[in-house]
């Protein structure tokens, strides 16, 4: 159920979006990168994002760390604060959207449910779920932010893979494997899949 601020009405946008798309060249869409921390969420949505800047996309790019930044500093990493992280984030998406914008997201966003909140904002195919996928050991043996290192020592509570839970996605658009190819690889498998579906010339 949404939820909507009593005494508003929709503001409609002056420019349709099937406009934009039509100038852009090109789609717009939500592009949903989950999992582990350290699984290359942030390193292939940014080696994707070269790639589309440089064929002429208009691209936006919203990350876990930035976005906990600003937008969602006064969020922790409950359940429950994660469930309003991913609600801001899927709304913010949203917007963007109807901006014609090709945008990729880059959360842990653990939990299913709220994935599929964010797949209900969207129209049908133009929500793509990423999982980037990677064992959980590689994610440690990276730890990129030595995060894994505190969580194992208990001195951060609710770390996803260690003291809290990641929902793997059942039906996901795209999976990479980022523990058996490399960067690019995945890349190139995201670029075919955008094209497949024709969202991308
Ligand atoms: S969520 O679950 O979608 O709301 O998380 P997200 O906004 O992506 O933020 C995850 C990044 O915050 C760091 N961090 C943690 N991650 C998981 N669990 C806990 N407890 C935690 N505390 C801090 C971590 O660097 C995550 O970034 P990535 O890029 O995934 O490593
Ligand atoms: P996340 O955003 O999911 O937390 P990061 O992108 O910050 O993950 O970190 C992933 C780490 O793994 C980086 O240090 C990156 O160089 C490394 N890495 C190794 N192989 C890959 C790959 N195939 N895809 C993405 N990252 C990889």
């Amino acid at each position: 159920e949404q939820q909507t601020s009593p005494n508003v009405v929709w503001e409609g946008l002056a420019i349709p979006r099937e406009e934009r798309e039509a100038k852009n060249g090109h789609k717009a869409a939500v592009m949903w990168f989950t999992g582990l921390s350290g699984a290359g969420k942030s390193t292939v949505a940014k080696a994707l994002e070269e790639r589309l800047f440089d064929r002429g996309i208009q691209t936006m790019h919203l990350d876990g760390d930035n976005v906990r930044h600003g937008l969602s500093g006064d969020l922790g990493f409950s359940a429950n604060d994660r469930e309003e992280n991913v609600r801001r984030v899927g709304e913010v998406s949203r917007l963007f959207f109807e901006q014609g914008t090709f945008t990729l997201c880059t959360f842990v966003s653990p939990y299913r449910e709220d994935r599929t909140r964010v797949r209900e904002l969207l129209p049908e195919g133009r929500f793509l779920e990423v999982h980037v996928d990677c064992a959980l050991e590689v994610c440690k043996e990276r730890d990129p932010k030595g995060l894994y290192e505190k969580a194992e020592k208990g001195e951060i509570s609710n770390f996803t893979g260690v003291s809290a839970p990641y929902e793997e996605p059942e039906d996901p658009e795209i999976v990479v494997r980022t523990d058996e190819h490399d960067v690019e690889t995945c890349v190139d498998q995201i670029v075919d899949a955008l094209e497949a579906r024709g969202l991308i010339p």
